[in-house]
């Protein structure tokens, strides 16, 4: 079966709802989701939008915090045009019906995290990705020229190769021409288009312990990968440094670091504070430098967490601007009013993914890249602290702006075979896919956490090496099915992680390595 279409778009966060409102001016749209439209990591962002809105805040400024949480090593002029653009997008969303806390007089209250140097967070109260979310959605499902396909999985992008040629890495002007999508019963559906966007998030589920929801397997990094584009900086993996210290409870519930930017300061499980031997900054430092100070006590201490001491916020605060995460707490004993939070970091964001240009275009012709699965070059070794809700929808708007201007252009491909999968069968043990899942989680966390030493990187490739051949094997002989294809997917995204770390030969932002 196929399908054809003007614009398809793959992921229903922030990068692909913006895109598809700005596409559906100019023709018929598909968006697709794997879960349900709101299952996405935008809907658990919890700090807020970073822009520059009042003085004494400048671009400068935030062009400043900005490069220097990345070490230097971000593309200047990315970051430029992110900020720089970032007053413009966040009305274009508060248009769209979002709500950001105001104060009294009128003026939007803009909250301050680790490593910006003004207060310049928008937020709604800490659920601040769910409001956006839920005004995107609402706007979207309005919207006549978007047709919405939830519960969908996209297996692979379609290219040439599709159509019988050799397409290898240093192939050029590989095309796309849409992808073949895994529907509610088990068909696959060729899908054809003009443009293809892919906006389907991080991949923290390469880690056991994570805030991203389960949708973030890294799924339109390792398609896009397969297609041969070019990918990058993936050994950046940010880890938060305060998630609630919860066993067993996936995903792990974030403690926004505006807590800290409100006042609250991490201690030992002894009550000693510690972060002033780490960063001039405090509690306050760049997230790189927090994670690897709460790792660093916790080895020295053989604690499983550390603290987060609000008892610098007040009472009133606390319930106002964090309700969220007052009534979590609350929940499981923790009455924040009155007691520390114990907290451990967790994988949380990829500064890496598919390399693309100032237009959100990736090195595949009529392919596009948005959001957390992209590398624009923004936050080179480090994200600042709310900057991605804010990347997504910068580059969202310039990606939909090229599209637009030339999706006309280009016809929709006529002679694409239809999937393949002859000679395979049922897989009938999941424990096959859900073990190798769980060996693939412990190896990156043991050896590719925030840590790393060379040696650790090589046991991690080797070990890796076998659940590849492993998977690889069942894939080819197994009906399709969403978890072989996550699975897959999550080795794939593993692998480029290990590789890239390896080819770094120094410690810098993000990637911290003993051996240098
Ligand atoms: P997502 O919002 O993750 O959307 C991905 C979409 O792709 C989903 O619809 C999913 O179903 C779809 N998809 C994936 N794979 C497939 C497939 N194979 N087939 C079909 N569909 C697929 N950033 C900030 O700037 N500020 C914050 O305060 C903040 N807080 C955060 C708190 C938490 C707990 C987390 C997890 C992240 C936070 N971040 C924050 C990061 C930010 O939320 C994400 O980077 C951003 O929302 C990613 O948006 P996205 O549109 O790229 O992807
Ligand atoms: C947080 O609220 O601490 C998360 C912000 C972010 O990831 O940008």
């Amino acid at each position: 079966m196929s399908k054809k279409t003007d614009f398809l778009i793959i992921g229903s966060g922030i990068a692909g709802m913006v895109y598809a409102l700005k596409v559906a001016e100019h023709g018929k749209v598909i968006l697709v989701s794997k879960t349900n439209l709101e299952e996405t990591s935008t809907s658990y962002a919890q700090g807020g939008i970073a822009a520059v809105m009042y003085s004494p805040d400048t671009y400068g400024k935030h062009i400043a915090d900005t490069l220097k949480a990345g070490s230097l090593i971000n593309n200047e002029k990315i970051v430029r045009i992110t900020i720089t653009e970032s007053t413009e997008r966040v009305k274009e969303l508060i248009e769209w019906g979002t709500h950001f806390d105001k104060e009294s007089s009128g003026k939007y209250n803009l909250a301050r995290e680790g490593g910006h140097s003004e207060f310049r967070i928008l937020h709604h109260k800490d659920n601040t990705g769910f409001e956006i979310q839920r005004a995107l959605t609402k706007t979207v499902m309005s919207h006549p020229n978007i047709s919405v396909w939830e519960n969908v999985f996209t297996v692979d992008l379609i290219t040439q190769h599709h159509k019988g040629q050799l397409v290898n890495r240093s192939t050029k002007n590989i095309e796309c021409y849409g992808a073949y999508i895994l529907d509610g019963n088990h068909k696959i559906v060729t899908v054809l288009a003009r443009k293809t966007m892919i906006a389907t998030g991080g991949m923290g589920n390469i880690y056991q312990t994570t805030t991203n929801p389960v949708i973030a397997s890294g799924d339109g990094i390792a398609m896009a990968y397969r297609a041969k584009a070019e990918v990058e900086n993936l050994e950046f993996v940010q880890f938060h440094p305060t998630s609630l210290y919860n066993p067993g409870e996936k995903p792990s519930f974030l403690i926004t670091e505006a807590m800290r930017g409100s006042g609250a300061i991490l201690k030992t499980r002894s009550g000693k504070e510690f972060m002033h031997k780490y960063h001039e900054l405090g509690s306050l430092a760049p997230r790189d430098i927090v994670a690897r100070a709460i790792d660093n006590e916790l080895k020295i201490s053989g604690d499983d967490y550390v603290y987060l001491d609000t008892s610098g916020i007040s009472e009133m605060e606390l319930l106002n601007h964090f309700p969220t995460i007052y009534a979590k707490c609350l929940k499981i004993g923790i009455d924040i009013t009155k007691d520390m939070i114990p907290v451990v970091p967790a994988a949380h964001y990829s500064c890496g993914g598919i390399k693309t240009d100032e237009f959100g275009r990736t090195s595949i012709k009529n392919l596009y890249a948005s959001g957390e699965v992209a590398s624009t070059g923004l936050h080179g070794a480090n994200r600042l602290a709310s900057n991605s809700l804010l990347e997504a929808a910068v580059f969202s708007h310039r990606a939909a702006a090229d599209a637009t201007a030339s999706f006309k252009t280009v016809d929709i491909q006529k002679d694409i075979p239809d999937w393949d999968s002859e000679g395979t069968v049922l897989n009938e043990e999941m424990i096959l896919i859900t073990q190798s899942k769980k060996e693939l989680q412990s190896i990156m966390t043991n050896y590719v956490g925030i840590v790393r030493s060379n040696m650790r990187l090589k046991r991690a490739y080797d070990r890796l090496t076998i659940i590849y051949n492993e998977t690889e094997d069942l894939y080819d002989k197994s009906i399709i099915s969403k978890d072989i294809c996550e699975l897959r997917n999550l080795i794939n995204v593993a692998y480029l992680v290990i590789k890239l770390a390896k080819k770094r030969k120094q410690s810098i932002g993000l990637h911290y390595s003993i051996d240098y």
